[in-house]
This record gives structure tokens, sequence and C-alpha cells, in this order.
């Protein structure tokens, strides 16, 4: 089977993140975003992957190509000159998404839950019409596609409304899709969006349905929702048991719920979690407090920091005493001094931090 993934734009809800790596290789429970949804792909059998990306494809295609050979898929890029919205790049890779009578998927890059694919594609060839797209229920449906159906028909999509302004419902598009290839005919190589012209167009001929997805689910692509999501990532790992999580029994784990990469070290008296992960060659001083908070790879918390609510860039330093929360997010390589004290700041690579902030969402 075939997969198309929209990777796209310049993923800017994610800065200062997103200034040094492309949102898909950004990394979410310790591993990049992206290779949670090829991993999850290939596992039901899919066997070419094309990526749809508008920027800085070559950062991607290093990083990606190792990944061709351990998941025994192929990795193409699809390089659009200029962004085609969410639609577009289907007709740009038509050739290989529309090379036989095979439904593909395609996904947002943005988007993380235990990938229903498999029951997906039964449930897909079992109603026969050209597409179906998974939905979830959330609180607050505004800034997503929503789905309405008729009352006595629970999977036919009646209407497909993007980000709408009034309530319609609560079943949203969680970003994954998939199609037969006749969807492609629909499409012409232009700036357009999936969401706007062709399901609206696929609903008026009674082809779209829906297929509710079960367990977590979140979209990543911004810091609030990349820290929830990764408590409902953490915590659906540890309903499974899985063995990615540091045990409950070490004397620093505080609540559960923490994923550590073997190379990081942790000082003494250290109280972590819940709902925290920790990447590759991480340093945790002595007495440090870290709790619903991402630690990227090389970054060093020095002693009786006390951490909540952020994210803390590769290679970057919190300094003694620092106090970080409320959504703060440190780009690559940030120093924030000793005793300073973060509350919702966003701070750009390389910057060094002095002085308190307190004042929510500055950026820096
Ligand atoms: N290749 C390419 N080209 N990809 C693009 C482009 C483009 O021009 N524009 C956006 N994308 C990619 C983004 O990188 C992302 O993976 C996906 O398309 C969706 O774009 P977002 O900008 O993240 O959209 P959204 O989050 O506001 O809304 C979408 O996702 C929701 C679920 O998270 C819509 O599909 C909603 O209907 C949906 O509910
Ligand atoms: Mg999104």
């Amino acid at each position: 089977m075939k997969a198309l993934i929209l990777v796209g734009g310049f993923g800017t809800r994610l800065r200062p993140l997103t200034l040094t790596l492309p949102k898909p290789l950004v990394e979410f429970g310790n591993r990049p975003m992206i290779l949670h949804q090829i991993e999850a792909l290939a596992a039901v059998g899919v066997t070419e992957i094309v990526l749809a990306v508008n920027y800085r494809p070559e950062v991607m295609t290093a990083a990606l190509k190792k990944y061709e050979k351990e998941y025994n898929v192929s990795i193409t890029f699809s390089v659009e000159t200029e962004p085609l919205g969410t639609a577009g790049p289907l007709k740009l890779a038509e050739k290989i998404l529309g090379k036989d009578d095979e439904p593909f998927f395609v996904l947002n890059s943005d988007v993380i839950c235990d990938f229903p694919f498999k029951k997906l594609v039964e449930f897909h060839r079992s109603h026969g019409n050209e597409g179906t797209i998974v939905v979830t229920k959330v609180e607050e449906p505004s800034k997503y596609g929503v789905v309405v159906h008729k009352p006595d028909s629970p999977s036919r999509i009646d209407r497909f409304v993007e980000k709408p302004v009034e309530f319609v419902g609560n079943r949203i598009n969680a970003g994954i899709y998939i199609l037969n290839p006749s969807v492609l005919k629909r499409i012409e190589l232009r700036p357009t969006s999936i969401e706007q012209e062709t399901f609206p167009a696929i609903v008026k001929d009674g082809q779209l349905h829906s297929f509710d997805l079960e367990g977590f689910w979140m979209d990543v692509g911004q810091p609030k929702d990349f820290l929830s999501g990764t408590c409902l990532y953490l915590s659906s790992l540890s309903k499974k048991g899985s063995k990615l999580l540091t045990p409950n029994s070490e004397p620093f784990i505080h609540g559960g719920n923490v994923m550590i990469d073997p190379t990081a070290t942790i000082g003494k008296n250290c109280k972590i979690g819940p709902n925290v992960t920790i990447g590759p060659d991480v340093v945790i001083g002595d007495g440090v407090r870290l709790q619903r908070s991402v630690l990227l790879r090389g970054s060093k918390v020095k002693e009786h920091a006390w951490i909540k609510s952020t994210i803390v860039g590769w290679n970057s330093t919190v300094g003694r005493w620092a106090r970080l929360e409320n959504v703060s997010v440190l780009g690559d390589d940030v120093t924030i001094g000793d005793e300073v004290y973060c509350n919702g700041a966003s701070v750009l690579p390389h910057k060094s931090i002095k002085a308190n902030v307190e004042s929510k969402f500055s950026s820096f």
C-alpha cells in the first residue's frame, strides 16, 4: 500500500523549535514526530511513502534515508515550488498514488494517536465508497474540521465544515484519511484545500464516510498541544505497560508516566514526573523538580531548578534555582540564568536570558 504525509509548511506555530528542525523531525516522545507515523504505516504493510514538502527538504532527506532500511519502506520527497495546500500535493504525487487501483492513506504530519490503519482499511473496503476520514471528539471543535452526519446514517458524512464559526458538532477530522485513486480526478494541480474543496465535493456525491477513532488523539503542531499530547501519549504507553517508560520504582520518579533516554543522567534527590520526557545526553543536576515537560537532546538542567509545562530545546541550559512554567519554550542552545523565572516565555535559539520574564507569552 501507499501513503502520503502532508509535511508542508514552516511549522510557525511550533517556533522556536521549528527554527532549528522541520516540524516532523522535532522529537515527540523522544523520537521524530514523523517516525511514529512511518512505523505505524509500515506495520500495516505500506511500502511506499510520499512526503509532501515545501520547506527544507534537504534536512529531511538526510534524516529519513536511514529509516527506509529500518522500516523496509521507500520514502519519496514530493517537493512543491509553491505551497499547494492540503489537496494540491495529492495531485502532484498522482503518478505514485494513482499507479494502481489500491486506496492510499493521507496523513497530516502533526497528529499523534494510536494509528488505526488496519481497521481503517477494513472499514473503507467494507463500504466501497471513495473516501474515509478518521474522526475524534473534542471539546473545542472550532479550530478543526467538523463532520456532520444524518441521524439515520452513522458513517456517511452529510456535511464537512472546516473551522466552523458556529457550533455544528464535536466530531472532528483527525487528519487521517484513506482515499480511492478516483479522488485524484477531483483535484486540480494548484494550491487547493482538501478540507474546503475536495471533501465538500465528495460529500455532495455521498461518497465520504467517517471512522471513529478509539483512544487518544492530538494535533501537536503548537507548544501547548505538544505538551498535552505528550501527557496523552505517555499515559497511553502506561496503560499498555510499555517498557519505554521508566519504572515507577526509581526513587526520583514522582507520579509516573516518565520516559528517560538511557544516555541521560539524573542527579541526587530529584523529583521527576508525572508526564516528562527526557532525551538523549540530557544532564539533570541534584534536587531538580520536573513535571509535565519535554527536555530535548543535550539539554542541561542545573541544581534545584523547578520546571513545569515547558519544552527545553536541544543543548539548552537552565540555571540553578531557575523556575520555568506556563508553556515556556526554549529554542536550541538557549541559556537561562541562575534563579531566573520564566512564565510562558518563548526564547529564540542561542539567546541568553538573565532577567525574569514575568508576563506570559513574551518572545525573545
Ligand atoms: N505539502 C504541503 N503543502 N503540506 C501542507 C501545506 C502545503 O501547502 N499546507 C499545510 N500542509 C500540511 C501541514 O504541515 C499539516 O501537516 C497538514 O497539512 C494540515 O495543516 P495544518 O496547518 O496543521 O492544519 P490545521 O491543523 O489547522 O487543520 C487540519 O488538521 C486538523 C486536525 O489536526 C485540517 O485538516 C482540519 O480539518 C483537521 O481537523
Ligand atoms: Mg495541524
